[in-house]
């Protein structure tokens, strides 16, 4: 649970989204409106992601601030506790987030200045904004989620999601069913359990709060993204669905239907391995989508295309994988495996990056 103290300012106004970011990172968030801050908006705004309270609970797992007025900031520094956040904040709650959001005069004070300073030594995490400046939602999200200790702290994690289309035409495409739950469902767990994290996002609407997102279409433009960003990358999880085929030649006009048609394919790069062969201490994770048992097909792919990990699943169930909301998948090592029986994706992506995390943990010692 987290708890937000609101102050008054304008920036309140973005809290309620905020909070709509936190729920979806899967944090419950609870509410309490500073004086004045009613001012700028009212609890109503909150119902639908967080708990609006006067009386929060002693122990959350972190406290924000925002926005954070100079006299809160002057209050934490100083020792002044009133009320419910103060007074977390002075029995030890870490992270302690604030969001100031000053004028200029203010922000540039000595007086102010040295509060802050103080309060970033103190082990705060301080974002600070000017009271011009809109409070970015996406950017308040990653903030808060990145101060989160985790399992992952200080990992970079580069993922792939979506599914990419080669251009037939100026209107059609060689595509792919993938929905781009399973990637999205693996950046977020991530990104809560403490990864920066880089979504290299292959046609998908949607955007996942708190990370870097890069948008491609092609496998092309997918190798290319992805072989530059793995060089600054811990681990790469490869959950888009890749095109084996593209068309040899591309119309850069809507082909018409006429007498039929026949298209000549060719085989796209292998992003995996050519990820490899740049990045030996790369920790890599691939999928493995078969129809019957995965588990021979995904040892294979451990070899043939030097991951470290595998996770198969078996494309001819009903209610899994592709456009679902569940999967049932075997996560495989060149030790051994893990089966996760049929459950959410988020529960699958816990379960992958709860392995990721022991290996990489491990190798840090070797
Ligand atoms: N993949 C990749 N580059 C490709 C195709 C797939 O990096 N050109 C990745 C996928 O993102 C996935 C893994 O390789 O993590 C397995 O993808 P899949 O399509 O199941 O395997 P293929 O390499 O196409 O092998 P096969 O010919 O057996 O289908």
């Amino acid at each position: 649970m987290i708890l937000c103290s609101v102050g008054p300012g304008s920036g309140a106004l973005e809290i309620p989204k905020t909070c709509a970011g936190l729920s979806q990172a899967g944090h419950e968030v609870e509410i309490l409106l500073e004086q004045g801050a009613d001012k700028f908006i009212g609890p109503a705004a909150f119902s639908e992601f967080a708990t609006v309270t006067n009386s929060p609970s002693r122990t959350p797992e972190a406290i924000l601030f925002a926005p954070c007025t100079a006299e809160v900031v002057s209050r934490l520094a100083n020792g002044l506790e009133n009320g419910p956040a103060t007074e977390a904040y002075f029995s030890g709650v870490r992270p302690t987030i604030l969001i100031p959001q000053l004028d200029k005069e203010t922000g540039r004070h000595p007086a102010v200045r040295k509060n802050i300073e103080s309060l970033k030594e103190a082990g705060c995490r301080v974002l600070e904004k000017a009271i011009d400046e809109t409070l970015e939602t996406a950017e308040v999200v990653s903030f808060v989620l990145g101060s989160l200790s985790g399992p992952l702290d200080g990992v970079s994690l580069l993922v792939s999601a979506g599914g990419t289309r080669e251009p037939i035409d100026s209107v059609r495409f060689i595509g792919n069913r993938s929905s781009g739950k399973m990637g999205l469902a693996i950046a977020r767990e991530a990104v809560r359990m403490g990864a920066d994290v880089t979504v290299v996002a292959a046609n998908l609407e949607a955007r996942e709060p708190g990370t870097r997102w890069i948008s491609v279409e092609t496998v092309e433009e997918l190798r290319q993204t992805i072989v530059e960003e793995a060089s600054r990358a811990d681990a790469l999880v490869m959950a888009a669905a890749v095109s084996d085929f593209t068309p040899t030649n591309r119309s850069e006009t809507k082909m018409r239907r006429g007498e039929g048609l026949s298209l000549e394919l060719t085989a796209t790069a292998d992003v995996l391995k050519a990820v490899r062969s740049e990045n030996p201490d790369l920790f890599m994770v691939g999928f493995a989508a078969t129809h019957g048992d995965p588990v021979p097909d995904a040892r294979e792919k451990l070899s043939s295309k030097g991951v470290n990990m595998v996770v198969g699943n078996d494309i001819s169930q009903q209610g899994i994988g592709f456009g679902s909301e569940e999967n049932e998948v075997h996560v495989v090592r060149e030790e051994g495996e893990r089966f996760v029986p049929k459950t959410s994706k988020q529960e699958v992506a816990r379960v992958i990056l709860d392995e990721l995390a022991k290996e990489i943990e491990m190798e840090a010692y070797t």
